[in-house]
């Protein structure tokens, strides 16, 4: 099998040279030194990476990133995928996550949303960064910007600690680079009473 460690070193590296001019350039250093080696030494599938066929197409589409997508379509599935909510009916099925790096100041990975999903409206202690690798047609809500919003490929969406945020797939799956700092990096999550962000 290929190794691995040039399509997360891409990954690594195009991370870096965003973060570098955008608001978030303090991350740089955490993400610069950081040791994926870890990344694909448990690879495991959850229900949501039924996906992976329309993953694997939408990364091969011209729109998708150019720095990310041809790495992240050769490592979906040497990934180690968690449910995040095996208890939620719907999400149990449709969401799901893989950690590429994680430290007591930084967890990074990439979330996958199956299509005609709507993930509510939640929130964590975390700061979060969504970074989509391709194009979903996703809407993605925060209460900052009070309405849905679309995204293109590598658009930052930004997430402050515990604000309420919520995405809705289009009929397409949405792959994104998922980053999480500040406090409780990949801590727990709670749903939010907010008004239905799609109305
Ligand atoms: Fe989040």
């Amino acid at each position: 099998m290929k190794d691995a460690a040039g399509d997360l070193d891409a990954i690594r590296t195009g991370l870096c040279d965003i973060l570098k001019s955008s608001p978030f350039s303090g991350l740089v250093p955490e993400v610069a030194k950081s040791d994926w080696s870890q990344a694909t030494t448990k690879a495991s599938r959850v229900p949501v990476c039924d996906a992976f066929p329309d993953v694997l197409e939408l990364c091969a589409d011209p729109v998708a990133h150019p720095l990310f997508a041809r790495p992240m379509a050769a490592l979906v599935d040497r990934l180690g995928w968690v449910a995040d909510y095996p208890s939620h009916p719907v999400l149990k099925d449709r969401f799901g996550h893989a950690v590429l790096y994680a430290s007591d100041a930084a967890v990074i990975g990439c979330n996958l949303t199956a299509a005609g999903t709507a993930y509510p409206a939640h929130a964590h202690l975390a700061k979060e960064l969504y970074l989509p690798v391709t194009h979903s047609g996703a809407l993605f809500w925060h209460q900052r910007a009070g309405e849905a919003f679309r995204v293109l490929p590598g658009d930052l969406v930004y997430h402050e600690a515990e604000e309420a945020h919520a995405l809705r797939t289009s009929d397409r799956p949405a792959l994104n680079l998922w980053l999480q700092f500040g406090d409780a990096p990949g801590g727990a999550t709670w749903f939010v009473d907010a008004p239905d962000p799609w109305q």
